[in-house]
């Protein structure tokens, strides 16, 4: 399928828009304005809404101009190998996210009726437990890769915690999400086969034997899901919480250890984790393009026309950097701006998201009090895609942890108990935190 708007496009794939997005917007806003004509791979073509205002715009019209079904374009999708590496991300499935109207409601209101029923306080302790657990695999080698040893591993595990299921079987989940969000199409199709095992194993295990988690309680959730509508809607939840919430650990890591207001608040509280993970959100969204949108009706949005079966992504990260100043009263979250989204569709999920990143970096950062970049930040490889701001590698040095006496662990301690004497960088030791943070 070749559409008219061709003719200027910017490309969303590709080392070059990865390691820049910012400059690929830029140009695209000095030629198109608010809303621009891209490639998200090879021959696949969308209308990327770079305009804040335009971005507000799409998001809080659902269900009057927009819609979030994606049958239409998806029907008329090229038959090549990078098309069909596309629908894993964007082609229908009957859940929140590709639904609207009292379908979309009743959704939605599942998954944050059972969201409600986690305890911030627990998920808390969940989040340490499994932080300190992955620490303790790299604290004494002096050197980590925060992305592959801690950000990526973050998510699936605490998932298929709340799901009920072992921790065991983490791993597996693990590499069928890492596959799910690559853009080629076999990987993202073997991804996607193991995901489906793994929520219908975990389905057969919950009917058969409830249990305090999320699984059982999307079962019982008055919505009444099929057991067809809980797969979907189960799938939709881990896939939308492992590659932003990971994305965004590993972001906000990344800012932190490179930008000194924020180093000074591992150690004299300049800046929080906070409003580090605020920046992270507002600057280098996780899910940096992945609002996908179409309209009902043939639409002349902001100097665009746009048809129905044309596919239309909200780019959050372009939306949230524009350069003019956004005024308070458009704000979706203080900070965040659009990094959750807006309207109907808002993530359900971001206070449990900003619980687990905040959790997670805190740990990492109350152990670990002197880490540092092996590089510039500048020099920090993004992995290719669309869709998600995402780090390749973070790899950091900091000065080892050991277990004091032998056949103890540094993680049974209170991290204040864990801080080198010295640090490793002289430029660095304006003073180290004496307690972690969140503790009480
Ligand atoms: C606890 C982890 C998370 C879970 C379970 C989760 C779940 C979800 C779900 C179910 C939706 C679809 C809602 C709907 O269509 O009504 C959604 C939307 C969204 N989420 Fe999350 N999410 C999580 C973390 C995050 C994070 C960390 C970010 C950003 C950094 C994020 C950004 C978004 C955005 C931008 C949307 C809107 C997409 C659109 O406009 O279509 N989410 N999330």
């Amino acid at each position: 399928m070749t559409l008219r708007y061709m003719p200027g496009a910017g490309h969303l794939y590709g080392a070059e828009y990865a390691r820049n997005p910012q400059a690929v917007y830029a140009e695209l806003r000095r030629r198109h304005g608010a809303v621009a004509p891209v490639e998200i791979a090879p021959g696949v073509e969308a209308h990327l809404v770079i305009g804040y205002q335009a971005a507000v715009d799409v998001l809080t019209n659902v269900g009057g101009v927009w819609s979030k079904h994606p049958s239409a374009w998806q029907s008329r999708l090229p038959d090549t190998p990078e098309a069909a590496g596309m629908i894993a991300m964007l082609g229908h499935r009957p859940n929140a996210l590709f639904s609207d109207g009292a379908t979309h409601f009743r959704y939605r209101k599942a998954i944050s009726d059972c969201f409600q029923q986690i305890q911030p306080h627990k998920l808390r302790q969940l989040v340490t437990e499994v932080s300190d657990s992955l620490i303790s695999q790299f604290a004494a080698k002096g050197e980590a890769d925060l992305v592959s040893d801690f950000g990526r591993l973050i998510p699936a595990r605490i998932f298929n915690l709340l799901f009920g299921r072992p921790d065991s079987d983490s791993a597996g989940l693990t590499q069928a999400l890492s596959d799910l969000m690559e853009a080629d199409g076999e990987t993202g199709a073997r991804g996607s086969d193991a995901l489906t095992r793994y929520i219908g194993e975990l389905i057969q295990a919950k009917y058969a034997e409830r249990g305090d988690d999320l699984t059982s309680w999307f079962i019982d959730h008055p919505a009444a899901l099929q057991p067809d509508e809980l797969a979907h809607t189960l799938v939709l939840v881990v896939a939308a919480s492992y590659e932003p919430t990971a994305n965004l650990i590993s972001n906000t890591i990344s800012r932190m250890v490179s930008d000194d207001r924020y180093y000074s608040s591992l150690t004299n509280g300049a800046l929080s984790t906070y409003d580090a993970l605020m920046e992270a959100l507002r600057v280098e969204p996780a899910m940096s393009n992945y609002g996908p949108y179409f309209v009902l009706q043939p639409v002349h949005f902001h100097g665009t026309w746009i048809q129905p079966a044309e596919l239309v992504l909200v780019s959050y990260e372009a939306a949230n950097t524009e350069p003019v100043i956004v005024p308070d009263e458009l704000r979706s979250d203080g900070g965040a701006y659009l990094g959750f989204g807006a309207g109907a569709h808002r993530c359900p999920a971001s206070d449990p998201a900003v619980v687990i990143a905040m959790t997670a970096i805190e740990r990492l950062t109350s152990h670990l009090c002197d880490l540092e970049l092996t590089v510039p930040r500048e020099e920090l490889e993004w992995r290719p895609g669309p869709f998600h701001r995402a780090l390749a590698h973070l790899p950091v040095r900091f000065t080892p942890i050991r277990p004091d006496q032998p056949g103890d662990t540094p993680w049974a301690q209170p991290p204040s108990s864990l801080i080198p004497s010295e640090p490793i960088s002289p430029a660095r030791s304006a003073g180290y935190a004496t307690s972690a943070p969140w503790s009480s």
